[in-house]
């Protein structure tokens, strides 16, 4: 099926693809993440970004960086590499973003790719689901290992989901040190429009 050929899901489709780690670059080319470029949606990446001009993070890795609309929120000057699973989101993203200066985007599988990676001074994790975990873990434990894997020694985690995972914040602060955690309601947005934002500090045990 072509990008342009997208069809109507219900809410049960889309969720069904976008919670499927082997169906990620088919949830792209039928539309189930759509919802993430809407206005009402797209302030989250200027939540994101600054964040990261208040930390004075001079690189970011974007973990499932979908189609880079971070890269276009966050200051030029700063460093970005975007990865994502979809070969279909990395595409729109390089020729939405590929021109600006420090940034990268490639195609690759977190859960793999995450040993081959450099460490970075920001690592943020936008949209965090069970699709980035190994199947049927359900903890989301493996996932915060490779997210400190790839953060340097002292650097900073963002970590945003929607509320219902909220519980996440154990995970983060039996690794981490937590400096601040909020909520956003994106009150126009009709799917998944309640947020909770993590930034965490590395802390080496
Ligand atoms: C909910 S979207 C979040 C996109 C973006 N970070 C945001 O917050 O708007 C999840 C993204 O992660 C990507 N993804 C899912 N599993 C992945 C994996 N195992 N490795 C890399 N990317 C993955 C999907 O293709 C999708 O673009």
């Amino acid at each position: 099926m072509s990008v342009t050929e997208k069809v109507q899901l219900s809410d049960d489709e889309r969720e069904a693809l976008t919670a499927d780690p082997e169906r990620q670059d088919e949830a792209h080319t039928k539309g189930a993440y759509d919802y993430l470029s809407d206005n009402t949606l797209a302030a989250r990446y200027s939540v994101i970004s600054g964040l990261i001009e208040q930390y004075d993070c001079d690189s970011v890795l974007d973990i499932g960086c979908y189609v880079g609309g971070l890269r276009g929120a966050i200051n030029r000057n700063r460093g970005y590499h975007g990865i994502d699973i979809s070969a279909h989101a990395i595409k729109d993203a390089v020729a939405r973003y590929g021109d600006y200066e420090r940034t990268r985007f490639s195609v690759g599988d977190i859960r793999s790719e995450a040993v081959k990676l450099a460490q970075y001074p920001c690592v943020v994790w936008a949209g965090i689901g069970f699709g980035y975990s190994d199947k049927d873990s359900k903890s989301f434990a493996d996932l915060f290992q490779k997210a400190w894997e790839l953060c340097s020694d002292d650097g900073l985690l963002i970590f945003e989901c929607i509320e219902d995972y909220a519980w996440v914040q154990s995970h983060i602060e039996a690794t981490s040190r937590l400096l601040t955690a909020f909520h956003v309601t994106y009150s126009l947005a009709s799917v998944h429009n309640r947020r909770a934002v993590f930034v965490a500090r590395k802390v080496l045990k």
